[in-house]
């Protein structure tokens, strides 16, 4: 204990002070309090440290001089966490206590060698920096972190889909060291976005999987995985049907083609992700099941008409099925279809009110619409 505080108060004096991760919070600690992340800032040029206590629901943050910041993690340690994770340029501390209260030391190298930023508003206007070297690396900016002209609509997309993320997790957070898995994951622009958003702007420490049928793009994004040290981070080539995980807290699937969503969704559902994030991309397989019996066949014969139809029906039913399986759902539209024509977002999160007479609404509401629309499965049905 004492090791690590004198590794924080000397990390502070010689400004290799990164930031500072306090989990596995104790009955000790203040109802709803999760997690403490502490990074440096400087507030009318005097340098201090910024507490911020995550509660449930809500975030709080408070400022300390060094001194006093180091004072307070003593009272904490050991007592309301039993964990923590000390980050500086030098190298890394992870300090944590068995159940008998003994306290070990684990000393590492360092995950991040660069200075931390301590803007006060850094965490307000980026999400992710720009100058972050996998940016580089798959494209999207230059070498002086400039966002390239032709990239301008994925970093766009990128930015809003990190927004609808940290939205979706203030309200339903995730467990510590969650699990979570980008299907389909294609090239990784937003698997790294993600791991990169939530380990070094949401101070969460989780493992991201990227799951992906060509094996080049798996491997160009296991290198830079490690070429940016992102030790959570891996990515396996593998059908998303054959992905088979011990445990999955959140579930990612952004443009996987047809019937790879169903798949993903399906492995969201079998293994209770407690948030689902789906943005649909074609919509072959209802489309081809589709007879329509209803008022609107004479209209559907127009192959757009039909074909925004089958989309409609399809993600409708996906997440109508959603909510049979016990979770609240949103649809909406992921980014302006000016930028990308594949712009509807499902987002999923497990409902702790769930009861079996909503499943069973549900499950009509999805009979009655395969009904009108003449279709005999929706393939996420038959998977489940
Ligand atoms: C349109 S890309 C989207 C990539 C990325 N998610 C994005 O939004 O930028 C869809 C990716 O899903 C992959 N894919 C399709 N079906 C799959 C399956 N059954 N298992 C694993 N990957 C699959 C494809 O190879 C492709 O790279």
């Amino acid at each position: 204990m004492e090791k690590f505080i004198a590794a924080f108060s000397q990390a502070c004096a010689e400004g290799t002070f990164v930031k500072c991760t306090l989990s596995r919070a104790s009955a000790a600690a203040p109802n709803g309090l999760k997690n403490l992340y502490l990074r440096p800032v400087e507030i009318k040029k005097q340098f201090k440290i910024a507490f911020n206590y995550r509660f449930a629901t809500k975030d709080e943050v408070k400022n300390y001089p060094p001194a006093e910041a180091a004072q307070l993690l003593e009272e904490l340690l050991g007592k309301q966490f039993l964990n923590a994770d000390l980050f500086t340029t030098a190298q890394d501390y992870t300090l944590s206590f068995d159940k008998k209260g003994n306290a070990s030391v684990q000393v590492k190298p360092p995950a991040q060698t660069e200075k931390a930023d301590v803007s006060h508003d850094r965490a307000k206007n980026r999400l992710l920096d720009p100058k972050a070297p996998w940016l580089h690396a798959l494209g999207i900016t230059n070498a002086k972190g400039e966002v390239l002209a032709h990239a301008q609509d994925k970093w766009r997309q990128i930015n809003k889909f990190l927004e609808i993320i940290g939205a979706l997790l203030r309200e339903h957070p995730l467990r510590e060291n969650a699990q979570i898995a980008d299907m389909g994951s294609g090239k990784g622009y937003l698997t790294f976005a993600l791991y990169d958003f939530l380990t070094h702007h949401q101070d969460l420490k989780v493992r991201v999987t990227g799951i992906e049928l060509r094996p080049n793009l798996v491997d160009f994004c296991n290198e830079t995985t490690q070429k940016a040290h992102f030790s959570g981070l891996n990515f396996v080539a593998q059908d998303i049907n054959l992905y088979q995980p011990e445990r999955l807290d959140m579930l990612i699937a952004l443009h996987a083609c047809d019937i790879a969503t169903d798949l993903a969704l399906s492995k969201g559902i079998l293994n209770n992700a407690e948030v689902v994030v789906v943005a649909p991309c074609c919509h072959k397989q209802i489309r081809k099941e589709m007879h329509t019996r209803n008022a609107l066949a004479p209209i559907l014969h127009n192959g757009i008409l039909e074909e925004r139809q089958a989309e409609i029906v399809t993600d409708g039913i996906r997440a109508l099925i959603l909510e049979s399986r016990g979770y609240h759902t949103k649809v909406f539209e992921f980014i302006s279809s000016e930028h990308t024509a594949k712009n509807v977002m499902i987002t999923a999160t497990k409902n702790e009110r769930h009861t079996s007479k909503r499943e069973q609404e549900a499950l009509a509401q999805v009979a009655a619409i395969k009904s009108e629309f003449g279709i005999g499965v929706h393939y996420l049905e038959k998977l489940l």
